[in-house]
């Protein structure tokens, strides 16, 4: 027998025995409910044999490997009971269209209560302007309870069943999360399942000698252990404190904190962990959420000896959570926050495990683009990297409430000539504006002393240059600060996947320096984009088409309306093709009846493209740039203003058939002539 083949007969043998046991235990539920108890009974026969795959792989060791299993069903069915009625509809909805994520209306939002609203209350008065700006997606950062003064914004959670006092209520929370739904918006929160604060009862109960809670952490009495992990740690917060322990006086311990000394890492090679997460998990899903951000992902799993992160039990947990999740909030969907390498980034991704992801890898290499003003190493990693599996999309955004890492592949970088630690040495000094001719106004985050490395903080519009413009008075840098940000959201709304904004950027908010006076925030940087909203203020210009935020407004307002209506951005594939241009980043979009062909130029110089090159991935000879409105022939090459991305339609019956090459590399030669083959530059080496 193989061993795919005993999991099956241990898993089938499993049910057999905990099914009856069930039965017992929800008759009365059932009684009431049916039809509730057929659906789940169906749902969990149907998940059950990877279930227990995944948690026999990682749990079948310990003595108590059945109680646990049983525990964890019934967890499960109890909060399927206690699930509300509009959201069990919703299940119904979601189950019987799982695409609804991929279509062109999907539009995100990011913020926090506190600073963008003050409280729960406050958020639901902004609920017209989420309207405003079409967003269907939102996603409130930590708002659960959390210690006072250093929370890491909130992502050191005390408890996950109860809110931040200040925001207001669990009861509110879900009163919101169903007026969103109405308003056809999806809630999505965080889990923050890597860490606890050491407030957590589970921590306060280790901090007391209390054995089974000191097994849900890494608590060593001297320096041995940690001395051996760090040998193959990355250091996350070095400015803040160096390695990934921090000494506890008060217990005598080093406990493991891979990111604040108050953020105490969960041991999930500790099946009670496991159970005692998955039921937070399901508490949440039952808020109303609809989209669970899973924080931190790469640092569940510790093995000695490697660098802790994207161990294959961080995949195994992420899944078994998805499997349960099915059973019992089958319309939640995980999303993914892999800050880290690009071929990690994606091994989080696929409808088992991850539905959508951030794609950090899109977001650093706008900002590359940007800074050289080529797209050669934009280009050639999105050619390798931006496919996804079926099912799964891209969540695209330029700035987070983080900072920004240059996490591209070396490899990647050499393919094209670039020198990867040199490189990423100029972006960290170009957006922290040390670069002579540079517009950005970034601030460094966590610089490591020993190893030169460093992330960027800062908001979209000062960084893309409108903070220098504003201050210097320059009407021609204003100009080219204004492109630059709608040239970038230009493409995150038209590149496939879910586009989301940090709210604040859609009015190019400026950094705001207020932080390094606040002694609970000084230390660290990323708070410089994390201002607190001034309504008074947006009153003011949001609309006045005279101040450069009301402009940045205007025009993203009208890009989100634009994309809702072009079919070909839902679901489908991304074409990047040459554009025989070092500063024109190119990909068509092609589905539903429709095909777009979308140019950005990351110049701040008049460009050209060839005009044969504009017929054969067009596929047309006469187009309409849906941005301006205005027509182009395939007789003449296309010229892009500074910085303008078009978004061009052909609007003549297409000449050259077949797709362009998903490589981009090569085009139907036979098409140009042989002076134009010849003519096409390649991108030029550094
Ligand atoms: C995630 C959050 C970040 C936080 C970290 C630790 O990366 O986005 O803000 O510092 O997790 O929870
Ligand atoms: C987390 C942090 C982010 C950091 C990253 C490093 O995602 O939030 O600031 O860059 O970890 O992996």
């Amino acid at each position: 027998m193989t061993d795919a083949q005993q999991v099956q007969q241990q898993a089938a043998l499993s049910l057999e025995r905990l099914w009856p046991r069930l039965e017992i235990t929800f008759r009365d539920e059932a009684d009431v409910a049916p039809a509730d108890w057929r659906a789940l009974e169906m749902r969990l026969r149907h998940e059950w044999e990877r279930l227990f795959g995944l948690l026999l792989g990682l749990y079948g060791g310990h003595y108590d490997f059945f109680y646990h299993l049983e525990e964890l069903l019934r967890a499960a069915a109890r909060s399927w009971f206690a699930r509300p009625t509009w959201l069990k509809q919703l299940d119904a909805r979601r189950e019987a269209a799982p695409a609804w994520f991929q279509s062109q209306q999907m539009v995100g939002g990011m913020c926090y209560v506190d600073l963008f609203a003050g409280t729960l209350q406050g958020l639901r008065d902004r609920l017209p302007s989420f309207k405003k700006l079409g967003l269907t997606y939102l996603h409130l950062m930590p708002l659960f309870e959390s210690p006072e003064g250093k929370s890491d914004g909130g992502y050191a959670v005390s408890s996950y069943r109860r809110l931040n006092p200040k925001l207001g209520t669990i009861e509110e929370l879900a009163e919101l999360a169903c007026e969103l739904q109405e308003q056809g918006i999806s809630l999505v929160l965080d889990f923050v399942f890597n860490h606890t604060s050491d407030e957590h009862e589970w921590a306060r109960r280790a901090q007391a000698g209390d054995h089974e809670y000191e097994r849900f952490y890494f608590l060593f009495p001297d320096r041995r252990i940690p001395d051996t992990y760090e040998r193959t740690l990355r250091e996350i917060f070095p400015t803040v404190r160096r390695g990934s322990f921090s000494w506890r006086e008060d217990i005598h311990r080093w406990v493991w904190t891979t990111f604040n000394s108050f953020q105490w890492d969960l041991n999930y090679a500790n099946p009670a962990v496991f159970r005692a997460m998955a039921q937070e998990m399901l508490f949440i899903a039952n808020i109303g959420v609809e989209v669970l951000r899973l924080d931190a992902v790469a640092f569940i799993w510790k093995r000695m000896g490697t660098s802790c992160e994207n161990q294959p039990e961080a995949h195994q947990i992420i899944q078994a959570f998805h499997s349960l999740a099915r059973i019992a909030a089958p319309a939640l969907l995980f999303k993914s926050e892999a800050i880290v390498h690009p071929d990690d980034v994606v091994s989080y991704i696929s409808p088992r495990e991850c539905q959508i992801s951030y794609n950090p890898l899109l977001m650093a290499l706008l900002w590359e683009s940007l800074a050289t003003g080529e797209v050669k190493l934009l280009a050639h990693s999105m050619r390798r990297r931006f496919r996804l599996p079926q099912g799964t999309a891209w969540v695209n955004y330029l700035r987070s409430h983080d900072d920004i890492g240059w996490t591209f592949d070396d490899n990647d970088a050499r393919w094209e000539w670039i020198d990867p630690s040199g490189h990423r040495r100029f972006l960290n000094q170009f957006y922290m504006g040390r670069f002579p001719g540079s517009f950005a106004r970034g601030v460094p985050f966590q610089e490591n002393p020993d190893t030169g490395d460093a992330r960027i903080s800062g908001t979209l519009a000062s960084l893309a240059g409108l903070e220098l413009a504003i201050q210097s008075g320059d009407e021609q840098q204003m100009e080219l600060a204004m492109r630059r940000i709608q040239m970038l959201y230009s493409i995150i709304l038209s590149i496939g996947g879910i586009p989301l904004i940090y709210l604040g950027d859609e009015v190019g908010t400026l950094n705001d320096y207020a932080f390094a006076s606040d002694p609970d925030k000084a230390d660290d940087s990323r708070w410089v984009h994390r201002p607190q909203a001034d309504w008074a203020w947006r009153g003011k210009v949001e609309h006045d088409l005279n101040s450069p935020h009301g402009q940045v407004f205007a025009q993203l307002v009208r890009l989100i309306a634009l994309r809702k209506q072009q079919p070909a951005i839902s679901d489908s594939e991304t074409a990047f093709v040459e554009t025989g241009n070092g500063h024109l980043f190119g990909y068509v979009r092609h589905g539903a009846g429709q095909r777009l062909f979308v140019v950005a130029s990351f110049s701040p110089h008049p460009q050209e493209m060839d005009a044969n090159l504009l017929r054969v991935h067009g596929a047309g000879y006469r187009f309409t740039d849906l941005i301006t409105g205005q027509t182009h022939t395939a007789e003449q090459p296309l010229r892009l203003e500074p910085y303008q991305c078009v978004w061009l339609e052909p609007s003549s019956l297409p000449k050259v058939t077949g797709e362009p090459s998903e490589w981009g590399t090569s085009y139907p030669s036979e098409m140009l002539t042989e002076e134009q083959n010849r003519k096409i530059p390649r991108f030029p080496s550094v």
